[in-house]
């Protein structure tokens, strides 16, 4: 059964791409810990469309996580023809001032689950010649941000492995897309523990959803989500780097009161 995979799907964004999804007549696999957010969610889904909504109540972060999650797909006879690798969080404040811990559970979540399931996943998708996988990433991306400094690197790394990616992929008829949204109202800075930034634009995760189906359907490599966003991103490639920290870093500081 030809079944779409999104990570992080209990809220936010990756719950969006669920709703918007399930409308489209896909069937979905959804995956977070709030298991009884997932079976609400799936409950709904499932009732309001002719489509099968199953979840995984599942910390990514774990070591196993990422083999768990393919032998259940896989035990279910599920075909998955679209990952979304949307789980993530983020932290704010002075990096030797934050607990070491989860920001190396960060980079678990972020990064070491995106990229093993990215593999996992990418294996058959390359033996059908067929499949989709949408990266989301950040505009915190382009650039270091002071203050969120583990976060804006984890999301570095999604980008560049991502294109990556989508050339490797590309003769294979697989797309691999970044999705790089800004600041969008989610839980994500509550689960920061933190202030949102000043962003001169914030969206909703529909608006962010909406951006990537489109850039996914027109075979981008990665998409930046609202025109604010993107022009800001294209600005700072033209200056040098040390600049743009140091503008990131007085932005974020004042942030913190520092
Ligand atoms: N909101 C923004 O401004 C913004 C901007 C750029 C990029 N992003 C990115 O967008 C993605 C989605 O975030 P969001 O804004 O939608 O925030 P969110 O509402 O906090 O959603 C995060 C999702 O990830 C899940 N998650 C967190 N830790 C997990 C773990 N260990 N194992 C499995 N699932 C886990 C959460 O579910 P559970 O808590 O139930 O596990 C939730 O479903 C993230 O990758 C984030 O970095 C967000």
């Amino acid at each position: 059964m030809n079944t779409t995979l999104i990570t992080g799907a209990s809220s936010g964004i990756g719950e969006v791409f669920a709703r918007k999804l399930a409308a489209r007549g896909r069937n979905v696999l959804l995956v977070a810990r709030s298991e009884d957010k997932l079976i609400t969610l799936c409950n709904e889904l499932g009732r309001s469309n002719s489509i099968r909504a199953q979840y995984v109540a599942l910390d990514l972060s774990e070591p196993d996580a990422a083999e768990r999650l393919f032998a259940e797909a896989e035990k279910r006879s599920l075909t998955i023809d679209l990952l979304i690798n949307n789980a993530g969080f983020g932290s704010m404040g002075d990096f030797s001032q934050l607990d070491l811990a989860r920001e190396l559970n960060m980079i678990d979540l972020n990064i070491k689950s995106l990229v093993e399931l990215t593999y996992k996943f990418l294996a058959p998708m390359r033996e059908r010649k067929q499949g989709a996988i949408i990266n989301v990433a950040s505009t915190a991306a382009f650039q270091p941000v002071p203050f969120m400094a583990t976060y804006a690197a984890t999301k570095a790394f999604v980008l560049s492995f991502s294109e990556a990616l989508w050339e490797e992929n590309r003769p294979f008829g697989i797309k691999v897309m970044a999705l790089c949204p800004g600041v969008t109202e989610t839980n994500f800075f509550e689960a920061a523990r933190g202030k949102k930034p000043p962003a001169r634009v914030s969206q909703t995760p529909e608006e962010v959803v909406d951006t990537a189906l489109k850039g996914l359907a027109r075979g981008k490599s990665h998409i930046i989500s609202g025109w604010t966003n993107f022009f800001l991103t294209q600005s700072e490639r033209l200056a040098p780097r040390s600049l743009v920290t140091r503008v990131a870093g007085r932005m974020m500081r004042s942030q913190h009161g520092d």
